[in-house]
């Protein structure tokens, strides 16, 4: 049996002062998202890493499914973040799996607020942030990131019109453990400033491409259509409708299409 994707990373050095001194990996698992709070609720520390080859439940934002074949990337990671925080973790992750991208494909990533990763259009990497209250008080949170790196989109017409791969966007095969340690080295860095109170949303801001264009939001069944104007320093969306009002937007339950000439008819989006 060849190495796991966790045992080739770890060869290669994971140079790291929090995130992946705990690494767990499974073969198959239903969601890293579950194991990984329930690692948390058993003591995990800070920063531990949950890494799985296939999932049988995983899961993206607003309950979508998250096709997990084997071949991508799939994993989460475990934080005790400041509240202030909190709201930063997923334009962080956003940042590092940005940053790893170019590094390791060459290629040159844009994210889709709130936090798909695009490629000439199309989806290649997915986050997930969720956490656990008691209260007012944060347990934990848990950051999922799904990467098509080999993921043959031509199996689901679905898919095809609105997911790429890796592999197929750059034209060779992806080095997955380096992708991943990457990821993860980036995560560790981005955090560290965090928690010196340096925010990654300038650098997100950067990678975002979807301020300055038309957008159509979803929320609650309700569709708004506007300018999207800026984001805020938790990462909210400014939209200027186009009564003038500016709205702030919580990614939360949000679906958002471009739209910069005439509306969109909707397409199935966060498919993998
Ligand atoms: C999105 O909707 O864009 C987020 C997708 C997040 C998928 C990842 S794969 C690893 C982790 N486990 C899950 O069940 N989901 C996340």
């Amino acid at each position: 049996m060849p190495p796991s994707i966790v045992a080739q990373m770890l060869r290669s050095g994971l140079y790291t002062a929090v995130i992946g001194r705990s690494v767990r990996f499974y073969q198959s698992t239903g969601s890293t998202m579950d194991d990984t709070a329930e690692w948390a609720r058993d003591g995990a520390e800070e920063g531990a890493v949950v890494v799985a080859e296939t999932q049988s439940a995983s899961r993206g934002r607003l309950g979508r499914r998250w096709v997990s074949d084997e071949g991508n990337l799939y994993f989460s990671v475990l934080f005790h973040p400041e509240p202030d925080a909190l709201p930063l973790l997923s334009p962080l992750a956003g940042v590092a799996v940005a940053r790893a991208i170019r590094q390791v494909a060459g290629l040159y990533p844009s994210i889709k607020w709130p936090n798909d990763i695009m490629i000439d259009g199309r989806k290649v990497a997915g986050i997930l942030a969720e956490s656990a209250l008691s209260g007012s008080q944060i347990q934990h949170a848990v950051v999922g990131i799904g990467v098509n790196v080999a993921l043959d989109v031509s199996a689901d017409l679905e898919i095809a019109a609105t997911a790429t791969s890796l592999n197929r966007a750059s034209g060779f095969e992806i080095d997955r453990a380096e992708l991943l340690r990457r990821i993860l080295q980036h995560m560790d860095a981005l955090y560290l400033d965090l928690r010196r109170g340096r925010s990654p949303i300038s650098e997100w801001r950067r990678w975002l491409d979807t301020l300055g264009q038309r957008v159509t939001v979803t929320h609650h069944g309700a569709t708004e259509t506007g300018l999207a104007e800026d984001i805020d320093e938790h990462g909210n969306l400014m939209l200027r409708t186009d009564a003038g009002e500016l709205l702030t937007l919580t990614a939360g339950d949000i679906t958002l299409r471009t739209n910069n000439t005439v509306p969109l008819p909707a397409v199935g989006e966060g498919l993998g």
